[in-house]
């Protein structure tokens, strides 16, 4: 069979630094409070998303050694893009020198993995290599003032790049896609707004979608808690993290964690914190890696990779 396996990573942050001590001066906030509701302790702003998705996206298709001529398929997840038309996927294609199609896809911090489904079924019928970007630039509509969200939100890149391989088994053996419309008004921003957020009904429901999301994929792809080796899970809050962790019975040593460095950076932050734990070399080829993660809309997107597809 064609499947998509995952050949290359990259990603990408802003250079300016905004720390939980920075917070305080702008919101009636305080760092001990920060870190240890959120495990947050600084974050990186300033970027824009084409400028942060090319940077991604070129270490991306540098580690795969593949020749940018035979990408076949660009799909970038922001729910920031750049303008309101173009796509910024468009943007990006070009600034990377791709020849090949090119789109958006806007499912908030759920994205990056929604998108990678997506590439992954484009595989099956008969495109052969796909670069998946998931990119946000939150600080743009973000109200420093606000320490509800001034807190979590922040800007970053991930991107993979998939490749087909005739294999007897997928690559991507589970994978489940969700959306609760009802609850679009638990977080949202408004056109040339600022976001704006319940916290703790997103918190509350948060941990249930993760939970239920993780279950289905696992169920599809007939793989137990124990079998799994790592979890990538949505870097939104260390406590909603350890919450689904301990519900699914996954210990937090699987968990790629990478919140305290960069905040919540919505579509990148699977991409990242994956990124990151394959180089810590803490994936082996054949380990099962589970991606699981929730956000605006409500939307909720998980799936089970069998690395290097092996
Ligand atoms: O990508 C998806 C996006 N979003 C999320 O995943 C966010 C999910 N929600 C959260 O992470 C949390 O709800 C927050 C971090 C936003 C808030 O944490 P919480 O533990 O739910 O706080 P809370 O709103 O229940 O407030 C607890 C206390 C309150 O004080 P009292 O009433 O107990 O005296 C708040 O006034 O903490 C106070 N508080 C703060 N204090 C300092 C709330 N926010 C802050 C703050 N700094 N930023």
């Amino acid at each position: 069979m064609r499947t998509g396996v995952i050949t290359g990573l990259g990603s990408a942050l802003p250079e300016q630094v905004l720390t939980n001590k920075d917070l305080e001066l702008s919101a009636n906030t305080n760092d001990e409070w920060i870190v240890d509701r959120t495990g947050i302790r600084e974050r990186r702003i300033g970027g824009m998303t084409s400028t942060l998705s090319v940077e991604a996206g070129r270490k991306a298709l540098d580690q795969s050694g593949i020749d940018p001529a035979e990408i076949d398929l660009l799909v970038l997840a922001t729910t920031t893009p750049d303008q309101m038309v173009p796509a910024t996927a468009s943007v990006v294609q070009h600034q990377l020198g791709l020849n090949c199609g090119a789109f958006d896809v806007n499912a908030a911090c759920s994205g990056f993995t929604y998108g990678l489904v997506a590439a992954q079924g484009m595989v099956t019928i008969g495109v052969n290599n796909i670069l998946v970007i998931g990119c946000d630039s939150l600080s743009r509509i973000t109200d420093y003032t606000e320490r509800n969200t001034a807190i979590l939100f922040a800007d970053g890149a991930g991107a993979a790049v998939l490749q087909v391989q005739e294999a007897d088994t997928p690559a991507m053996l589970g994978w489940d896609l969700g959306s609760d419309g009802a609850a679009a008004g638990i977080l949202y921003a408004e056109i040339g707004g600022k976001l704006v957020m319940e916290g703790r009904e997103v918190f509350r429901r948060a941990v249930r979608v993760m939970v239920d999301s993780a279950r289905k994929t696992m169920e599809m792809a007939g793989v137990t808690a124990d079998e799994v080796a790592l979890v990538v899970p949505h870097q939104a809050n260390i406590r909603i993290i350890e919450s689904a962790m301990n519900k699914l019975d996954l210990p937090m040593e699987k968990a790629a964690l990478n919140l305290a460095r960069v905040g919540n950076t919505s579509s990148a932050s699977i991409p990242m914190a994956l990124d990151e734990a394959v180089a810590d070399g803490r994936v082996k080829p054949g380990d099962l890696v589970l991606l699981v993660g929730f956000g605006a809309g409500m939307t909720w997107a998980s799936a089970m990779l069998r690395w290097d597809g092996a």
